[in-house]
């Protein structure tokens, strides 16, 4: 395929953790693309470098860590070293992140409904990269409340749109950052570990709810996961992390059936003990 053709491109990406004259590197030449609509999974164990690269695909990272050498490009358009102007212009409908950690997620001190008000009004001007479909909270009628639309989509009741973050559940917080990203309808969304820690009917609902997205509006998703197992649920294609590097990357399937690495194994140790019942 052709590099234009990509919608996410990122070649030799390095980040170091840059303190005085020490540099530690937390990636290591990592490589990836992803085209219009494509799920591709990125799995590692705990410290792997899996949220210091969602966060580089974002410019997203805070110093001291930042990006040492690579390219990154977003519809052919090359980002590394781009002023912070240019990634708020394409954070939110080009590129969208959900976070693994609840408290980076949502605004602590706007309501639910006000942030979701916002994300409808941002998702219904033009943007970069998504089709051009009308999702929930996008309609025009003057008798649908977009945010209870959008609530009722993700399952949630529409009484929650008077409530603070700090006032509702784990599993609430991810639904909500689904409806926004649902609303903004982004070119890329990158989950970072969107369903760990949730029961198994929330990993369910979210899992879904992200499909239909990825499927509706062409959304192409990274996942991020240490859970290979959704992982593999989710997407065709997976990448797998260790100390900074992609040190595996194929097919899901055969993954998870023939794991190369030691850290795709570890992992697939783990999800047949945890099949089996087995505590460690
Ligand atoms: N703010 C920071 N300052 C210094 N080192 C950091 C910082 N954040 C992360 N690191 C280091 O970077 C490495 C990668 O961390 P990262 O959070 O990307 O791992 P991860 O694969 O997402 O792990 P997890 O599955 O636990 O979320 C780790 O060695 C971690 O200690
Ligand atoms: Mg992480």
């Amino acid at each position: 395929m052709k590099d234009n053709l990509k919608i996410l491109d990122v070649r030799g990406l390095w980040v170091h953790l840059c303190s005085g004259k020490k540099q530690i590197p937390l990636l290591r030449d990592v490589s990836l693309s992803l085209e219009p609509g494509e799920i591709l999974g990125v799995v590692g164990q705990s410290g792997a470098g899996k949220t210091m690269l969602a966060r580089s695909l974002a410019g997203l990272l805070s110093p001291p860590a930042r990006v040492t050498a690579g390219k990154i490009r977003y519809g052919g358009k090359l980002l590394d070293g781009a002023e912070p102007a240019a990634w708020n212009s394409l954070r939110g409908r080009g590129i969208f992140v959900m976070f693994q950690s609840a408290v980076q997620a949502l605004n602590p001190s706007l309501t639910v409904g006000r942030q979701l008000s916002e994300a409808v009004a941002v998702g219904r001007k033009p943007g970069p990269g998504q089709r051009q479909k009308a999702g929930p909270g996008q309609g025009r009628k003057a008798d649908v409340d977009p945010v209870r639309e959008l609530l009722g989509v993700v399952g949630l009741s529409p009484d929650l749109a008077g409530r603070y973050p700090f006032e509702i559940s784990g599993g609430m917080k991810q639904r909500i950052q689904v409806a926004t990203a649902l609303a903004l309808r982004p070119g890329v969304l990158i989950a970072d570990e969107p369903t760990t820690g949730l029961d198994p009917v929330n990993q369910e609902v979210i899992l879904g709810l992200l499909s239909a997205l990825n499927r509706d509006f062409g959304t192409a998703l990274i996942f991020v996961s240490h859970d290979i197992r959704a992982v593999a649920c989710i997407s065709r294609k997976m990448l797998v992390m260790e100390q900074g590097r992609v040190v595996e990357a194929g097919y899901s399937d055969q993954v998870v059936a023939s794991p190369r690495s030691a850290g795709a194994r570890h992992l697939v140790d783990n999800m047949i003990r945890l099949e089996e019942g087995i505590c460690p």
